[in-house]
């Protein structure tokens, strides 16, 4: 069976879902989404989006904000762009309906992590909920809009599944939609278009311990990989310094702005080990706070450290996190009178697919944008909040790009031929699956992490090596199943972290390791892969 649209867009988060708006108006739109529409990271941001609405407040110092945490990698006209869009978007947000939290008539403007200004916009503790309603919204009721819910894009289309020879170094591959499994159906379909977006979001799973939902397995760089298009930078994982750590709590994320309303962290000792390691104390960059943790909990042999907010009142806390407060008060933790426990958690992946200012990949009719996408704005580490901004700016710009090659760009047409799963079975061993997960998690958490040295690269890269094996054996044998494509795709992405991570030998941003503890000025470009 199959689809054709004029324009597809696989993932509906914010990046997905603003891109479909927009070329919406010209013609017809499949957005595929592998759960629920509303499943995404989006819709687990907290904190909010960092945009420049205060007279005090000023574009070059968010840029120099962003360029700094960025530590030498970001591409400064992307970083431009997206500081320059931030009050646009944010405006138009709010006439889609978003409702942001106001203090006397005005923005609320929070404070987080690495940045000189309050700038934060925000909807209490649930910034990313808010957009993805307001968004979805509008997407339900548009008449050019269909939302294929459990679909999952499996390969893009390009000329390799017509017998041709592609290679990265290519200029003239083309992306003509995707082969996506329709869960309900348990079917593989062909859907076509002549662009197609990949809003896919992150890989914090990963890891063991992440901020991320289920969905964020890694799929469209890896296929993106898969099909020859260019990745980039993919050794900078952010881990976010404060998660939840309690059994059961699955890294529940305490957002940043906790401490941007004055939290402190403290060790098991009671002390605020933040002064021992940089003068913005608890609002130091992320990668410099999670790194002190870390190095805290190795000296006391700890497997946490606290997160302090009983100065603040009660009820100034539920009225700011009430999803924060409810959350831990459901661990038997209540903020205004208990320490919570908090670790460092796998939370967004600054590298992933090179596009262009526009949103062009290195493949002809594919964009990007959103998490999946490496545009140059979050160099070796994204300042906190940032994001969002990206996403939104981005879709923006890569939708005006689709729209004129659609137009202008004459698309040849091809049958692609069906998915071929003659000769599988459906009958071996699925605890492979979950077992080699579990496996791939472990070893990314223990040699991958915040703190790495060339040995435990080489022992993540022999392992990882083992399980590819193994599971693309299982795969050709095997009938498709989204467990099973996403575990691929996960190897996959543990693969180009692991070889990136191998390449830059130079502790930079979020990349530290213990063999090359000082960054070194003839290393300062991008990994492209
Ligand atoms: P997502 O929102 O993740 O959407 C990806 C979509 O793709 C989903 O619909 C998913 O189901 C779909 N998908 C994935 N693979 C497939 C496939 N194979 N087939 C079909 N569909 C697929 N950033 C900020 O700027 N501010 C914050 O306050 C903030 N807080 C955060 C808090 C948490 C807990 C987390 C996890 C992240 C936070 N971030 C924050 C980061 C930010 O939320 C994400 O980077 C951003 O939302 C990514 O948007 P996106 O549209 O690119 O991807
Ligand atoms: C948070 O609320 O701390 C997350 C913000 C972000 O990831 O940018």
């Amino acid at each position: 069976m199959s689809l054709t649209f004029d324009f597809l867009v696989v993932g509906s988060g914010s990046a997905g879902l603003t891109y479909a708006l927009r070329v919406a108006e010209k013609g017809t739109v499949g957005i595929i989404t592998k759960k629920d529409r509303a499943e995404s990271n989006t819709n687990y941001a907290q904190g909010g989006i960092a945009t420049v609405l205060d007279s005090s407040d000023s574009f070059e110092s968010h840029i120099q904000d962003t360029l700094v945490a960025g530590a030498g990698l970001c591409r400064v006209e992307a970083v431009e762009l997206i500081v320059r869009e931030g009050p646009v978007v944010i405006r138009e947000l709010i006439d889609r309906g978003a409702k942001f939290t106001e203090k006397k008539g005005r923005l609320d403007l929070g404070k987080e992590g690495g940045h000189s200004a309050n700038r934060i916009v925000h909807a209490a503790d649930m910034t990313g909920k808010e957009i993805e309603r307001v968004l979805l919204n509008q997407v339900s009721n548009h008449p050019n809009i269909t939302v294929l819910e459990h679909h999952f894009a499996m390969e893009l289309l390009t000329e390799h599944h017509l017998g041709k020879q592609v290679t990265r170094y290519d200029n003239d591959t083309h992306c003509y939609g995707v082969y996506a499994l329709n869960v309900w159906d348990d079917k593989v379909e062909k859907i076509y278009a002549k662009t197609t977006m990949l809003a896919t979001g992150g890989a914090g799973r990963v890891y063991l311990h992440t901020t991320n939902p289920e969905i964020a397995t890694g799929d469209g760089i890896a296929m993106a990989y898969r099909a020859k298009a260019r990745v980039a930078n993919m050794e900078f994982i952010q881990f976010h310094p404060t998660s939840l750590a309690i059994a059961g709590a699955d890294s529940f994320l305490i957002s940043e702005a906790v401490r941007g309303h004055g939290a402190f962290l403290r060790n098991k000792d009671g002390d605020r080990f933040m002064k021992l390691y940089d003068k913005r104390l608890e609002l130091a960059p992320r990668d410099i706070v999670a790194r002190a943790i870390d190095d805290q909990m190795k000296k006391s042999g700890s497997d946490h450290v606290f997160l302090d907010l009983t100065h603040v009142p009660k009820d100034e806390i539920t009225e700011h996190f009430p999803n924060i407060y409810n959350e831990c008060l459901n661990h038997g933790i209540d903020l205004a009178t208990d320490w919570a426990p908090v670790v460092p958690a796998a939370h967004y992946i600054c590298g992933g697919i090179v596009t262009d200012l526009e949103g062009r990949t290195s493949i002809n009719g594919l964009f990007a944008a959103g998490e999946v996408s490496c545009t140059g704005v979050h160099g070796a580490n994204r300042l906190a909040s940032n994001s969002l901004l990206e996403a939104l700016v981005f879709a923006k710009r890569a939708a005006n790009k689709a729209i004129d090659y659609f137009n202008n760009v004459p698309v040849e047409k091809h049958s692609f031929p069906d998915w071929d799963d003659s000769g599988t079975i459906d009958t071996e061993e699925w605890i492979l699956v979950s077992h080699n997960k579990r496996e791939l998690q472990q070893l990314m958490s223990g040699y991958v992490g915040i703190v790495r040295s060339d040995l435990r690269l080489e022992r993540a890269f022999r392992r990882t090596k083992l399980l590819y094996d193994e599971v693309e054996s299982f795969y050709s044998r095997n009938k498709v199943s989204v467990p099973l494509c996403q575990l691929r795709n996960m190897i996959g992405i543990a693969y180009l972290i692991i070889r990136s991570s191998m390449r830059r030998k130079e502790s930079r941003g979020l990349h530290y390791t213990t063999d090359y503890p000082q960054s070194d000025e003839s290393q300062n470009r991008d990994t492209v892969i």
